[in-house]
């Protein structure tokens, strides 16, 4: 098995040919063969069938030239067989959320096999087909706090004010809630790396919402967890939270190879803090890809120039938008690419 993709390079801090892009959300609204293949079937439908899942992997790689692909799912769809029922209005809905003692009891840890058989199918599908465009795969999981906060606010929210109450009010619900979908983010990670994902990320999108004190005391113990347990020789581990400015040392302390980082911190201060032995991965302003061509090769080349020599896998803050230009997008690509290739260690 070739681990000689530069994606994986950057990912384990050496030098490489050029900077190596992805996108987070890459598959998606913005592109129109994603829409044709989503307008004949439910969101869930899609995540449901392997074949579907393989081809809109695949779009981003055959029409941007990204140097990953990402596993076509939702953080979400792993949460549903723990027995929470799951809607997407397009933005996910929970009809039965996590109120108490007796919710929590309730809940199953999956079995990933059984209960997700689909996600599975569809890597070994896409292990298959992304050996003739010589791509690697990286797999994906929310974290058990982001996950958590779905479960207990029922859907996204603005204030978290449930998950929080019940951080303080009921810790040991809260507790024991974490404690079940820690062990079963650690299930279907490790099915995920053993059906054939060369990476895996976890998404903490939402754990940059607390207060650093309250992120080591009520989030942090379970990301270790999971990347202790998740850890495979070979498999980079890359740990993104959103908002984390506030909380780098600790994000960078609960593990990972690589740091996902977002926009609202300069990706040179970003390694200072996280530690030069680790990768990161950013950063740019997913809303950046609205601005003239011109200006978003001026900012690509600024993170390249910034991030330094080795361990940057470029890729966005958070996830694009559906409203973002296409023509944007391929040139981000480009300019990744020319300027990551011109500041290349010779
Ligand atoms: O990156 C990829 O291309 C892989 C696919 C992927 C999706 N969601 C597809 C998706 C991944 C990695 C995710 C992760 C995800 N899902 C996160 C973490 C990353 C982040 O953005 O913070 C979160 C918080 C979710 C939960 C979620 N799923 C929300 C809030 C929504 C609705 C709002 C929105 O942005 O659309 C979804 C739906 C969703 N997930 C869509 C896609 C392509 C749109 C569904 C559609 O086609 O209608």
């Amino acid at each position: 098995m070739t681990t000689d993709y530069r994606f994986l390079k950057a990912c384990r801090n050496e030098p490489v040919d050029t900077t190596p892009v992805w996108l987070m959300r890459q598959a998606g609204r913005y592109m129109p063969e994603y829409n044709a293949v989503r307008k004949n079937v439910s969101f869930l439908e899609l995540c449901h069938s392997p074949e579907l899942c393989t081809e809109v992997t695949l779009q981003p790689i055959d029409i941007l030239g990204v140097d990953a692909a990402i596993l076509f799912s939702d953080i979400l769809v792993p949460i549903e067989p723990m027995g929470m029922k799951l809607d997407f209005v397009p933005a996910p809905v929970f009809a039965n959320p996590i109120k108490s003692q007796a919710d929590v009891d309730r809940l199953r840890v999956i079995e990933p096999e059984a209960d997700v058989p689909y996600v599975i199918e569809t890597i070994k599908m896409l292990r298959k087909e992304l050996v003739s465009r010589n791509v690697p795969l990286i797999g994906f999981a929310g974290s058990p706090f982001t996950l958590a906060s779905y479960m207990v606010e029922g859907g996204g929210s603005k204030n978290y004010i449930k998950l929080k109450s019940m951080m303080w009010n009921a810790p040991e619900v809260y507790r024991s809630l974490m404690e079940k979908v820690s062990e079963t983010v650690i299930r279907y990670l490790k099915a995920q790396i053993a059906a054939g994902a060369q990476a895996v990320q976890l998404f903490d999108s939402w754990g940059g919402v607390l207060a650093p004190a309250d992120y080591l005391n009520y989030v942090m113990p379970y990301t270790m967890r999971v990347i202790q347990a998740i850890k495979t020789p070979g498999i980079p581990i890359i740990n993104f939270v959103g908002n984390s400015q506030g909380i780098m040392p600790l994000v960078a302390q609960s593990g990972g190879d690589v740091i996902g980082v977002d926009w609202r911190i300069d990706i040179a201060e970003a390694r200072r803090q996280v530690g030069m032995n680790k990768a990161v991965q950013g950063n740019l302003d997913p809303i950046a890809l609205f601005a003239p061509i011109p200006e978003i090769d001026r900012k690509v080349k600024e993170i390249i120039v910034a991030a330094g020599d080795t361990g940057l896998v470029f890729n966005l803050g958070h996830g694009i938008v559906p409203e973002t230009p296409v023509d944007h997008v391929k040139a981000l690509v480009d300019s990744v690419h020319r300027h990551g290739e011109s500041h290349r260690v010779k």
